[in-house]
């Protein structure tokens, strides 16, 4: 099972590129920025990856942020992500990266965005894996600094796909931004959002109604809402599930007790998905694999996983079916009769 999932053509549409910092790219980022870390080594840091909620987590994740200075080093992070990405053979990618982490601390929006770009490009090209990128806002900031955050982001539309919603969930309700939302849309943006991963299922709802979002980012809690889960199930509208995050940061105590199965029994558009790789104790694979294990998924299951998340990703319906085909016959070919 494991080498099944290893060479399983995959899609990964939940990742924040600034998650997937590496202890050692961060020591080695800072100090050639001159920038110190609180930790006096790479053991030690990882060491402080011990988090209790989200927002423990959210903590540790600006401040390693911090190092990310240069246009090289946005690149340089996003190109060490894409190289795992194709040792796990994800053929297809869509990255989330929060630009006011940056341009808060007077980092460039240019900046940021050029390096990251740079990098997709290079993928495309030397590595094989498409891409799309996802602009999200923080939602612990205000409505104001997101519209202003969009703005910036104008001139380089042609770079991103969508805008989404992360940061801290609770006591940040979609509803905040739906203004926001409503001029992404009419600028040509496809929205996603974070919703029912701390919060309730009464977000989900509002990132569907006020924010148009067309995935649910997380989106486990809506198993407390029988007709939520019959709206998201009838208008196959995807959720981009992320077990090791969710059993990190506490949502679920185990990855036993994670609803995972749950929902893709009930007939959801699930897909699996590694948010913060860096911090969290794994990549997509391990994802697949820790979760195939906990609730012993069976071939088809994971093979639907992965179907999913082509279907749910935001290329058009030519390149999903090129990629889908190439899903199609490695499973014909790989899942034991
Ligand atoms: N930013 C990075 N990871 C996040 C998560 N899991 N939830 C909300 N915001 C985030
Ligand atoms: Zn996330």
């Amino acid at each position: 099972m494991r080498q099944f999932i290893e060479k399983l053509p995959k899609a990964e549409l939940h990742i924040h590129i600034e998650g997937s910092l590496e202890p050692e790219l961060m020591f080695e980022i800072g100090a050639r920025n001159g920038i110190e870390l609180p930790y006096a080594s790479v053991e030690a840091l990882r060491q402080a990856y011990e988090f209790s909620d989200l927002q423990s987590f959210l903590d540790i994740y600006y401040q390693g942020a911090r190092v990310l200075l240069h246009e090289q080093d946005f690149y340089d992070l996003t190109w060490a992500y894409l190289n795992r990405a194709k040792a796990q053979n994800i053929l297809h990618t869509e990255i989330f990266f929060d630009p006011q982490t940056h341009t808060d601390r007077g980092v460039p929006m240019e900046r940021v965005i050029t390096g990251i770009h740079r990098a997709l490009k290079d993928a495309e090209r030397q590595l094989g894996i498409s891409s799309r990128l996802i602009l999200c806002f923080l939602r612990h900031l205000s409505a104001d600094e997101a519209m202003e955050t969009l703005e910036q982001a104008l001139p380089f539309r042609d770079w991103i796909t969508a805008v989404g919603l992360d940061s801290s969930e609770v006591g940040h309700p979609p509803e905040k931004f739906a203004r926001v939302f409503d001029r992404a849309r009419k600028e040509g943006f496809l929205t996603v959002a974070h919703a029912g991963e701390e919060g309730p299922p009464e977000y989900i709802w509002q990132a569907l109604k006020l924010l148009g979002a067309k995935r649910i980012d997380h989106g486990v809690r809506c198993m407390e809402d029988p007709i939520l889960v019959e709206t998201l199930r009838s208008a196959q509208i995807p959720l981009t599930v992320c077990p090791l995050s969710n059993v990190k940061l506490r949502v679920f105590a185990s990855m036993a007790d994670h609803s995972l199965k749950r929902l893709l029994e009930a007939g959801l558009c699930v897909t699996v998905n590694s948010d913060d790789p860096a911090y969290f104790g794994g990549y997509l694979s391990e994802n697949y694999l820790a979760t195939q294990q906990a609730l012993d998924l069976t071939y088809e299951q994971i093979g639907r996983l992965a179907r999913n998340g082509f279907v749910a990703s935001f290329l058009n319906q030519d390149q999903k079916q090129q990629l889908l085909k190439k899903l199609e016959t490695y499973l014909s070919e790989a899942v034991p009769k």
